[in-house]
């Protein structure tokens, strides 16, 4: 299943060698913030995966697609999710391969931040 869902876009090839993927899914019966929550509950999911000295990685599906055509649809049909739920992303998660620098506060650009007015 994790090789089949690597190739719902050409940036999810690397879906296929995390431990886990958790696929992140919407109702949109109950909710009516489905980007907003999905995004919401994905970030959630990286930072405890972070804390847990794991990485993980914001996969795009929605408005995404690949050889399969619509990535969402790819999905929804390789897992079997009902019509009703949306599906934002997926959520790799594994041990890290490499450990990135810390961004330094040279790359900081104070003209970016607005104080009372733009
Ligand atoms: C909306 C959104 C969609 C993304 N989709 C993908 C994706 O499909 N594949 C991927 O490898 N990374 C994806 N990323 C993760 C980015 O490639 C990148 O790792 C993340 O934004 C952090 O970048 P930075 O630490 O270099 O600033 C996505 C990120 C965002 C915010």
């Amino acid at each position: 299943m994790k090789k089949a869902l690597s190739e719902a876009t050409p940036y999810s090839f690397f879906v296929k060698g995390a431990p886990i993927a958790i696929v992140v899914c919407y109702d949109i019966d109950t909710g009516r913030r489905f980007k907003e929550d999905a995004s919401i509950c994905a970030e959630h999911i990286h930072l405890e995966a972070v804390n847990q000295g794991l990485a993980s990685c914001f996969v795009q599906v929605a408005d995404a697609t690949g050889d399969h055509g619509n990535a969402e649809d790819y999905v929804k049909q390789l897992l079997e999710i009902p019509d009703r739920y949306r599906v934002q992303c997926m959520m790799p998660i594994g041990y890290p391969d490499e450990v990135l620098p810390e961004h330094t506060d040279d790359e900081f650009d104070r003209s970016k931040i607005h104080i009372e007015k733009f």
